[in-house]
């Protein structure tokens, strides 16, 4: 595939506006030597650039541009529009979002706009238009950094009148949507679109700001959001492009963020870009997850826009990253698809809430830091790498699939659980192909489920329209289909598919479930294999009846001790295993193996190990980043005795080891 990118963009948020000339200077002679070559700049300058409603000025950024430009940057050039100037507040308070209290806010903080005030809309669009007409036509301006990390939501006047816009839009009558919402139920029943209420704490929203009366109001109100946040970037992007056809425009993403639909969200970007925080104790694999996801969005490589070099602030332990930590970090990114490693930020600001944000140059003003030596060093691995990786693929024959609206409807449920949650479900289920180095693609509900021979879908609450058709085509060829307990649930306004869960899967499961038992914390249940291995269970079990399919586990306790746990039923010339319960990972780690070998699913290399690889393909040769996150030494697989590592350029002998934090590069042609 070919790359948006020469190379790989080395750098990071760049803030010179904030910082005397000479400091400039000297940032560009320290830059270099750490091998920097490239800046995202102007994410928060609007106030600077237009100080008043009537005047303009870009005397400051044109010299950072030229000075950028003239020494050879990739500059990544963003559009400001996330935080807006004072003035703009107090003339047009409209601009301010009203929050899920009902407050409306003030001038402060950013990424704050009501997304759909005709007056916020109004002065963004004239702001890039200046900033396209001036820079579009820059060859050192690589790429286009919309607005920043879009996200929140507004619950103002304003976006209560253009949902019902939207809804309008959706339902065409009033009585579909009477039905869809179920609002007979509480007596909510509408005679007109202006009786829509937004679902805030003021209205069917509840008092801990994720739960709802009705869900399927909520749901469409989440999908409206990020439709709203989505219409801004649109109005953004297409000025650019009007400027410049070619430009590669992105905006950057938060991994798992609740609240946008990336899926929707990526089908308008160039390239996916995204900022990876981990805490201090985010598991490797959960990091691993997050790339997959952002690289699955579009199947793509993808950009890493920010991470910190060190510490953050935001956190409630900002741990220093330990030496080679940042390196390994960085290295993993790109294992996982990533064409940049960019930092927030390259210099620590002085004041305001980020001055204990990590950078590239530290509070000391030097290169004389542990952290600007690390920097350094990747800078020139990576140049040492060159082109290499640009572009190359992660390919796979397993996908999980990862949906925005099941992430907002699973969640927004009243029972039968409350500690059942989208994301770490999805997790313990991508955890079994990061352990055994499968590769895995992170997929969305319309996937062309054919590219794979596995596809799971765990906690498939809602199944919306095409995808009982689709899984089962899917199915029917040969395809393997894992899903689990709360699946087939309910269809795409939350109403549930009457006639027995699983649903739509009944039939391809071969099961029906006919209740849902919630255990509490402190009980537990177990399942029996039919080999005698017993696994511990917890927090939901399905009660079900085969009806075909052949059970794998029974539970071994409670009312329902004997009755079936885990199913796989022979659909077609493929297989569908459903999971009724909440494994452990070795429960989870037995039932994925079985359907791994059923379905000719192999790691990225034979040997087993704990080192974590992936691989990635090129024109003529395969990639393997091999990684060790483990707190030991551990072997290099015997497989890549005798190949080279592409970042030291030694040989690899037998016997040799890599130390926590070793990374390997290894090229293998075909
Ligand atoms: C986000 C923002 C940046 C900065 C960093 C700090 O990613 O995009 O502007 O605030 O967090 O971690
Ligand atoms: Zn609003």
């Amino acid at each position: 595939m070919e790359s948006k990118f020469k190379r790989i963009l080395y750098g990071g948020d760049y803030n010179p506006n904030q910082w005397s000339r000479e400091i400039w200077e000297k940032d560009m002679e320290y830059f270099k030597d750490a091998r920097i070559n490239s800046a995202t700049i102007n994410v928060f300058s609007w106030a600077k650039l237009q100080p008043s409603e009537e005047e303009y000025n870009f005397a400051e950024l044109d010299d950072i541009v030229d000075m950028l430009s003239k020494e050879g940057y990739d500059i990544v050039l963003a559009t400001s529009t996330a935080s807006m100037p004072a003035w703009l507040f107090r003339k047009y308070p409209e601009v301010a979002r009203t929050d899920y209290q009902g407050r409306h806010h003030k001038f402060g903080q950013r990424h704050n706009a009501c997304p759909n005030s005709a007056i916020y809309q109004k002065y963004a669009k004239a702001l890039v238009e200046q900033l396209a007409g001036r820079y579009a036509q820059n060859e050192h301006v690589t790429c286009w950094h919309i607005n920043n990390e879009y996200g929140g939501e507004c619950y103002c006047e304003n976006c209560e009148k253009a949902f019902r816009v939207w809804l309008k839009k959706k339902y065409q009558s009033i009585s579909a949507l009477n039905r869809a919402w179920n609002l007979e139920f509480w007596g909510h029943t509408v005679y007109d679109w202006d009786e829509i209420v937004l679902p805030n704490l003021l209205g069917d929203g509840m008092e801990n700001g994720i739960s709802t009366s009705f869900a399927g109001l909520s749901i469409d109100y989440r999908r409206f959001m990020s439709d709203s946040l989505l219409g801004n970037y649109k109005m953004e992007r297409d000025i650019i492009r009007a400027y410049d056809k070619d430009a590669t425009i992105t905006t950057n993403l938060m991994g798992t963020y609740k609240w946008l639909d990336y899926f929707k969200w990526a089908k308008e970007m160039d390239i996916v870009s995204w900022d990876n925080y981990p805490g201090y104790n985010t598991p490797w694999s959960y990091t691993a997850m997050r790339h997959d996801l952002m690289r699955g969005l579009k199947d793509a490589p993808f950009m890493l826009m920010e991470q910190t070099p060190s510490q953050q602030n935001w956190q409630p332990y900002n741990s220093l990253k330990k030496p080679g930590q940042m390196r390994a970090q960085s290295y993993q990114t790109i294992a996982h698809g990533a064409d940049t490693i960019q930092f927030f930020q390259l210099r620590r600001s002085v004041g305001g809430c980020e001055k204990f944000h990590g950078a590239v140059i530290a509070h000391v003003g030097t290169n004389d830091t542990r952290v600007f030596r690390e920097v350094k060093q990747l800078g020139e691995e990576l140049e040492r790498l060159g082109t290499a990786t640009l572009g190359s693929v992660n390919e796979a024959q397993a996908g999980i699939l990862f949906d925005w609206d099941n992430y907002w409807a699973l969640e927004y449920t009243s029972g039968p659980t409350k500690d059942l949650t989208y994301v770490n479900q999805i997790y313990q289920y991508y955890n079994f192909f990061y352990e055994k180095n499968i590769a895995v693609n992170m997929i969305p509900f319309d996937a062309d489920f054919s590219k794979y021979k596995v596809v799971v879908a765990p906690v498939l609450y809602m199944v919306k329209e095409g995808m009982q058709e689709a899984l089962t085509e899917f199915v029917k060829n040969g395809g393997i289909l894992i899903t689990t307990f709360m699946s087939g649930i309910v269809d795409q306004s939350d109403n549930v598919y009457l006639g027995g869960y699983p649903g739509p899967l009944r039939e391809l499961a071969g099961v029906w479930v006919e209740e849902i038992d919630a255990l509490a914390p402190e009980q537990t249940n177990t399942i029996t294999f039919h080999d005698g291995t017993k696994i511990p269970c917890s927090m939901l079990c399905d009660l079900m009846h085969v009806e075909g399919a052949r059970c794998l586990a029974e539970y071994s306790t409670d009312f329902y001790a004997g009755t079936p746990a885990i199913t796989k039923n022979q659909f077609g010339k493929g297989s569908t295993y459903y999971i009724g319960t909440n494994m452990n990972s070795d429960g989870i780690a037995k039932v994925l193996e079985m359907a791994m070998a059923e379905a000719g699913v192999a790691s990225v290399i034979d040997e087993a190990t704990e080192l974590e690889i992936t691989c990635r393909k090129a024109d003529t040769c395969a990639y393997y980043f091999v990684m060790n996150f483990k707190e030991k030494e551990l072997a290099v697989p015997s497989c890549f005795v005798g190949y080279t590592d592409a970042i030291t350029g030694e040989n690899i002998k037998s016997g040799d080891t890599m130390a926590k934090f070793d990374v390997k590069i290894i090229p293998v042609a075909y």
